[in-house]
């Protein structure tokens, strides 16, 4: 077993000190793109300041055959783009493919200074944490990187979900966790063929009512128990949970349900796999202003946060009041990079 006073050293000579804490930087979206298609890697400079996260995807979407062109392309986009305060991250390819050594060991030494944090795929348990984390570091070192690339893991194997706590606290350098849908389903057997979203046969259907009598039925939401553990897992060990994919592009409307239950359960983000998606989740993950207004307002008239007071009718107390922290403190974090959201929590607050 590792001492805990080595868990924040670093695991090469030379390699950059783990981050104590998970830097909080907005990352309402995390928006994938295919550095290997010359349209796509177009309109990157266009993209990147309308996103908190530009991600160069090298996995799933990719062919085999354009592998090699998607890595390459990202070095050349990562090195000729100015993201601004865009956060780059890539999701390399899996840990058992082919391409993942040559993944980490291009874009680690030639755009390593310029990536925050590398998405791993299918990630089984600490194990796959701990031999990216290893690597990274003789990386760093070797290409002089002066600040650790972060890891966020997705949980995309039945397998993952059982070890999803021991996956979040596998190192300092984990972010984050994303949901994939897609491959989680095929690992568990489940019978949708969907990218996300629900299923019109998972339901409940109300009692019988008499004879004749038709039955409500309600469509249940089939990642509920996953966010869920996901997001317990994430919070226990101070990193962050992010909804995964949703597939369904012209399906705009349940793409925002499936966002707004993600974030109303704690996540912060999602991807997006089209421009029309950056929207709506910008849209959801940014708290609404009256919500803001009112959690500023709870938070004044608790003072130093103990004690109980009554507003509008409805009890407040150091539990309610730690919620409306969690409001706020994302509403300030989330309006220092998006003056537009800035004015409009601003105007909410004066009415
Ligand atoms: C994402 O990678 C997924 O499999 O849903
Ligand atoms: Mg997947």
């Amino acid at each position: 077993m590792r001492s805990p006073k080595d868990f924040f050293r670093p695991l090469a000579v030379g390699a950059p000190a783990p981050v104590r804490e998970v830097p909080f930087r907005p990352s309402r979206m995390i928006h994938f793109f295919d550095p290997g298609n010359e349209k796509m890697a177009a309109k990157v400079p266009a993209i990147a300041p309308t996103v908190d996260v530009l991600l160069g995807n090298l996995e799933d979407a990719v062919a085999a055959d354009r592998k090699e062109a998607a890595r390459s392309g990202l070095v050349g986009i990562a090195r000729t783009t100015d993201f601004g305060d865009t956060q780059l991250w890539t999701r390399v390819n899996s840990l058992d493919s082919p391409w993942v050594l040559d993944d980490l060991v291009t874009l680690v030494t030639e755009i390593g200074d310029k990536l925050d944090v590398i998405m791993v795929p299918k990630v089984e348990g600490a194990e796959d944490i701990h031999y990216v984390d290893r690597l990274l570091a003789q990386l760093e070192a070797k290409a002089g990187v002066q600040r650790p690339i972060l890891v966020h893991a997705i949980l995309e194997t039945a397998t993952g979900v059982a070890n999803v706590e021991e996956i979040a606290g596998a190192s300092p350098r984990m972010q984050g966790i994303s949901l994939g849908p897609a491959d989680l389903a095929a690992s568990r057997r489940m019978k949708t063929t969907r990218v996300g979203g629900g299923h019109p046969g998972y339901l409940v259907r109300e009692d019988p009512r008499g004879e004749d009598q038709p039955r409500a039925t309600y469509q249940q939401d089939l990642w509920h128990y996953t966010i869920a553990r996901m997001v317990d897992a994430c919070a226990a060990h101070g990193i962050l949970p992010y909804y995964g994919p949703f597939g369904d592009i012209r399906d705009t409307v349940a793409c925002e349900d499936q966002f707004r239950n993600a974030f109303l359960l704690g996540c912060v983000g999602a991807w997006s796999l089209h421009p029309v998606q950056i929207d709506i989740a910008k849209k959801v993950f940014s708290p609404a202003p009256a919500d803001v207004a009112w959690a500023r307002r709870v938070i004044a008239a608790m003072g130093d946060g103990t004690g109980a007071v009554m507003i509008d009718g409805k009890m407040q107390d150091d539990a309610t009041y730690k919620q409306c922290q969690v409001v706020a403190r994302l509403a300030d974090e989330l309006a220092a990079r998006d003056p537009e959201l800035a004015d409009a929590y601003a105007a909410a607050e004066k009415e």
